[in-house]
């Protein structure tokens, strides 16, 4: 959410930034800016995508090697040119690029309103770098100085590069709640939201911790916290490579992504399956096993896709490792004053590691005393490092603003915990342990089979790309599955969509349902499949569209529905990483007919750091 790119050194630095900017444009595409910093500083922003402002920017004076650059997602303020960053102070000593929120802008603003300070934006942060600008005057301190002090008096969450006019040789950074990454080079530095921007130029990067700040010079980088302790940078290197970044070939990074899931299940249960699939071993939480083996209860907090894995974590958890679970929407847990106890194990699900409202309802969480566990995507980021133990999910970047490939790793890394804390607890048998295993590593080739239907399910794409709405029906660890189906196709093709359990559609939605209303049922063969075929005929029964997703050879729900799209046959508990790909793949295909930005959908972004 929003995007901070910045450069000192020796090269020019507009390439840099533009370049940087457009490989952050999935955290937020309403409007972007850059500012070069040369003998004066010179601004350039723009509503709408960095194209806009490239083609806009170009031609003028873009010379400088230092700059600062961001890409937004409007908080405070609508969308424009004016509130898009970087912001300038009102005596046009600092320039600010942020990231977060700051809670107290308003009593902030009216201070500095009494101190006859205007303001030409609705931003809070033009707010900040016009306080930091009045400390800066008024005390007659250095700028690290007035930045310190400033982002010590303020409430709520920042990542932020600001340059001072009067130091123009130096950038000031620093971190709380919204990451920043600095890439080490020679005689040069990067600044990014995530090393996306950075890759191509050095793999030598530093993670800012919270609260940490830091100055930078092309040759010098010098690390503080707010109260101005020196502080030792951990330089690490990168594991990211530049193809990773790219959509190699395919249109889209969204389709990239749903191509890569056999690629990317495979890396997250490899090294963590014993080669001759017998034993599942999940280093990172090893040291906490023994409480969650012995939890009370397990609480999943998770927003969006990854409340939909958390959602089928729940089922399999219960099924297999017999612990009583909660799903939590985490905006809700953490402002629900929730009954948490010690033997309480809360497992945290998010492909950023960034999600505000997650990583607050984890710190709340371990607050009150649980065990946190978290399962995450990005290395290194805000959640990850607040919990006692985790698996990373190994995914691989996710560019694509809707999330696939995370949500199947997401099911992959539960699936292998319940049936590693089923067996621990004695509630699995060594045959049918194995035979589990075998089957969650079976799934890249069946996956590998069902992307080689995708022009027959673009084809019933084309047929439903004109629907206004759309009912998406699943029972039990297929229902979440249902909720991620409509929940891909609301927000990328813009048609309205809902997921539901299946039998709870006769008290409600069936009133919906009419020849124009295609409804997806995820129908696979398992213990409750009578049932959903009765509810495929309910929904026949009053002209509905059928759109099942069965399993291959089910020769009695093709006799009823009006397209079957067939996955290979799985034990029960595999199914929902298999039946979501031709969800996703229709979604796709849908919006793309539909016209729609998929990659960039309207209003969303990647990575959600406010609340
Ligand atoms: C939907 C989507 C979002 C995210 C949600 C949580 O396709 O991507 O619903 O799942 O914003 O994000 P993370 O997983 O980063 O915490």
């Amino acid at each position: 959410m929003c995007g901070i790119v910045a450069y000192v050194g020796k090269k020019p630095a507009y390439p840099i930034l533009i370049k940087g900017l457009q490989r952050l444009e999935y955290r937020g595409y309403d409007s972007a800016g850059v500012a070069l910093i040369n003998s004066g500083t010179h601004t350039y922003k723009k509503m709408g995508k960095v194209k806009d402002l490239d083609d806009f920017a170009k031609d003028q004076k873009v010379t400088g090697n230092i700059g600062i650059g961001h890409t937004r997602w409007a908080t405070h303020g609508e969308p424009n040119d004016s509130n898009a960053h970087p912001h300038t102070s009102m005596n046009g000593k600092f320039t600010l690029v942020h990231n977060g929120i700051i809670e107290n802008y308003a009593h902030i603003k009216k201070e500095l309103i009494n101190r006859g300070y205007k303001f030409q934006s609705e931003t809070d942060t033009e707010v900040l770098v016009n306080f930091i600008e009045s400390i800066y005057m008024e005390q007659k301190v250095d700028a690290e100085i007035a930045v310190r002090a400033a982002l010590s008096k303020v409430i709520g969450a920042y990542g932020l590069v600001i340059s001072c006019e009067d130091e123009k040789e130096k950038l000031i950074a620093a971190r709380k709640g919204s990451p920043l990454v600095i890439g080490v080079g020679e005689h040069e530095y990067f600044l990014a939201s995530d090393a996306s921007p950075i890759i191509e130029y050095t793999d030598q990067v530093i993670y800012l911790n919270d609260e940490d700040v830091a100055i930078l010079t092309q040759d010098d980088l010098v690390l503080k916290n707010i109260q101005n302790d020196k502080q030792k940078p951990k330089i690490q290197k990168i594991e990211l490579s530049i193809d990773e970044i790219d959509k190699n070939g395919y249109e889209h990074y969204m389709l990239k992504e749903i191509h890569e899931q056999p690629t990317s299940i495979g890396d997250t249960f490899r090294g963590r399956i014993s080669i001759d699939k017998t034993k599942i071993f999940l280093g990172g939480i090893i040291d906490v096993m023994p409480k969650l083996t012995q939890a009370k209860r397990i609480i999943i907090v998770a927003c969006g896709t990854s409340w939909h894995a958390g959602t089928v974590g729940e089922y399999l958890f219960e099924e297999y490792a017999r612990i009583p679970v909660e799903v939590e929407y985490a905006s809700e847990f953490r402002y629900r004053n929730p009954i948490i106890n010690q033997d309480d194990v809360v497992i945290a699900i998010s492909q950023s590691g960034e999600t505000a409202d997650t990583l607050a309802a984890i710190k709340m969480a371990k607050e009150k005393g649980a065990t946190i566990i978290g399962i995450c995507n990005v290395v290194g980021s805000s959640i990850p490092r607040e919990t006692h133990a985790g698996v990373y999910t190994h995914a691989g970047i996710e560019i694509g603003v809707a999330s696939t490939k995370a949500f199947t790793s997401q099911v992959t890394v539960l699936t292998m915990m319940a049936f590693m804390i089923g067996r621990k607890r004695g509630n699995l048998y060594d045959d049918l342990y194995k035979k589990l295993i075998h089957e969650l590593t079976l799934v890249p080739e069946k996956l590998e089979i069902i992307l080689k239907s995708e022009n027959y399910i673009k084809g019933i794409a084309e047929m439903y790309k004109d629907a206004t709405n759309a009912l998406y029906l699943g029972r039990g660890c297929l229902f979440p599955v249902a909720l991620e189906g409509a929940l891909k196709l609301k927000e990328i093709s813009y048609i309205h969509a809902e997921g539901y359990p299946a039998a709870e559609m006769k008290h409600g939605p069936i009133a919906l349902i009419d020849e124009n209303m295609p409804v997806f049922v995820i129908a696979t063969k398992d213990k409750s499949y009578e049932k959903i075929v009765s509810n495929i005929q309910e929904v026949k029964a009053r002209s509905g569209r059928v759109i099942a997703i069965v399993t291959e050879g089910d020769e009695t729900i093709k006799n009823m529905a009006d397209h079957v799209i067939e996955v290979p046959d799985s034990h029960e508990s595999i199914a929902p990483l298999l039946t979501v790909v031709p969800l996703q793949i229709i979604s796709y295909h849908i919006a793309v007919m539909r016209g729609c930005n998929v990659d960039q959908p309207r209003n969303l972004a990647k990575s959600v750091t406010v609340e």
